[in-house]
């Protein structure tokens, strides 16, 4: 494995990948278009894309990435099977892809290959800035056509997370290639030497041999082992690392050793879990450091630290290019105004079982009465994980789905406590909640601890840009 030089194009500051929706094309573009890195968030793209089409499509902007498919067929049969002119009734269902099963269908790769791709198209438009994709490494079955639709539309730098993307490196050099890749599913109850290969070819979509240009590699670390393991023992080369603490939004790494928690049932960090920048340097990576440093001190901090930049996301989460729904945005914003905001790292909430950090905000799922109301329903299934069936096939299954179907399926009654439905949770925050009855899934926010500061950034401004942001970044005004 080589190391490439450090990457030249990558600026100082990264705009996080935010899921679902939040980090949407709108954002990255903005945030590319003022010399930033723009990121978009690959998670659920496939669903947000078939729920924007439902909803109109507004603007049309879904629709013009789509004719730029290399696949001309398959946007118009997309368009034909979901775009609705008119939006939905009041209160009428979206209507549902089919949850990923097996090794996964050609259909479910051609839809996520699509939505990768619409959603970097439309984030790399009037700008000639980089624009990168983040994935959650734990959901595999996305990987490969999220990843290959983003490289189809040229994406400029890969960041991911959430797992240990080992495999990655080598992948993106497979389709730079115009080679077909496969990734190994980690299935639960597999045997060692038993395997599940997920596979992309690029010949399913026409594009035998086609060339593509290689995006940069960032993977997203909380330790120094993990950055040292990465860089030394990926598949392929890396051009940098994301150095992401506690306290960041979104998942955070559980603490290294025995987890202890405190009185609210928070993950308790210490010195084990900080990462020793001078050995992380060692590694020769350019690296940017993430959570809790969106400020120009942050920055100027990370810098005089050998970093190269930092990655931000809880300040662009709440900017007016952001996927966030207004209404929720606003709410926020006069909450943190006024500080009134709390912030709690719920270990139990995430189906993956990492920390996730939730705004403890009325009319949202971080309401324990409204969380516990909830009936149980499973119809997105992004976080299931796999596990090998009695018969020998591949089954999914999550612990936030109904506990009997879980069980049924080999899972632990004590490992469905807690949990949160994160995918028609997030997905509401974006505005494309599910409606369910005379209601609709109620949303979930995530944000770093960052957002009990924000107040010294909002000032008297009851909404900003990601313009804003990083001006206020770079030069503190
Ligand atoms: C709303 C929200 C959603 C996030 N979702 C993701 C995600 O899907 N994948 C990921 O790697 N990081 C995610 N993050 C982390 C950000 O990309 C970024 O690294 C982090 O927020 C930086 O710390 P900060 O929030 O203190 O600025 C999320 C953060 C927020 C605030």
């Amino acid at each position: 494995m080589t190391l490439t030089e450090p990457h030249n194009r990558l600026p100082q500051i990264i705009q996080g990948g935010m899921g679902v929706g939040i980090s949407s094309w709108q954002l990255a573009r903005a945030v590319s278009m003022r010399g930033g890195l723009g990121v978009v968030s690959a998670t659920c793209l496939d669903t947000m894309l078939v729920r924007g089409l439902q909803d109109g499509d507004p603007g049309g902007h879904l629709r013009r990435a789509m004719a730029r498919f290399p696949l001309p067929d398959v946007a118009q049969q997309v368009e034909r099977r979901y775009f609705r002119p008119q939006g939905r009734e009041k209160g009428e269902p979206y209507q549902l892809l089919p949850m990923h099963s097996g090794l996964g269908s050609a259909w479910s790769r051609t839809l996520i290959t699509l939505s990768s791709f619409v959603e970097v198209w439309l984030a790399r438009q009037d700008h000639s800035g980089p624009v990168g994709i983040n994935l959650l490494t734990k959901i595999q079955t996305q990987t490969l056509p999220g990843l290959y639709g983003a490289m189809l539309a040229g994406v400029d730098c890969v960041l991911m997370g959430a797992g240990i993307p080992r495999d990655i490196p080598g992948i993106l050099d497979l389709f730079a290639a115009g080679q077909k890749a496969q990734l190994r599913l980690d299935v639960f109850g597999d045997a060692p030497g038993q395997k599940a290969l997920l596979t992309l070819d690029p010949a399913e979509f026409g594009q035998e041999g086609r060339t593509l240009s290689r995006p940069a590699f960032l993977p997203i670390v909380s330790s120094n082992v993990l950055a040292t393991m990465l860089a030394r023992r990926a598949s392929g080369s890396i051009q940098g690392l994301i150095v992401e603490g506690p306290t960041a939004g979104g998942h955070n790494a559980p603490p290294r050793g025995e987890m202890r928690h405190d009185d609210q049932g928070q993950p308790i960090y210490g010195p084990r879990d900080h990462v020793d920048l001078d050995a992380l340097r060692e590694l020769g990576v350019p690296f940017w450091l993430a959570g809790g440093t969106g400020s120009p001190g942050g920055l100027q901090r990370a810098l005089a630290q050998g970093a190269a930049g930092i990655q931000v996301g809880t300040l662009f989460a709440y900017c007016q290019e952001s996927g966030l729904e207004d209404s929720l945005k606003s709410e926020v914003l006069r909450q943190a105004a006024r500080g009134s905001l709390g912030l709690l790292t719920d270990a139990r909430a995430s189906p993956t079982g990492f920390p996730f950090k939730v705004v403890q905000l009325a009319d949202t799922l971080s309401d324990p009465e409204l969380a516990a109301a909830r009936r149980r329903i499973c119809d997105l299934g992004y976080l299931r994980e796999a596990y090998r069936q009695p018969g020998g096939g591949v089954g999914f299954r999550c612990p936030s789905e109904p506990v009997e179907a879980y069980v049924l399926k080999g899972g632990r009654p004590e490992d469905t406590l807690g949990r949160q439905c994160l995918c028609n949770a997030l997905l509401a925050d974006t505005g494309h909640g599910q409606p369910r009855g005379s209601g609709a899934e109620l949303p979930l926010l995530t944000s770093g601890d960052d957002l009990l500061r924000l107040h010294e950034f909002l000032g008297d401004r009851q909404q900003y840009s990601a313009a804003q942001v990083l001006d206020w970044l770079t030069t503190g005004s």
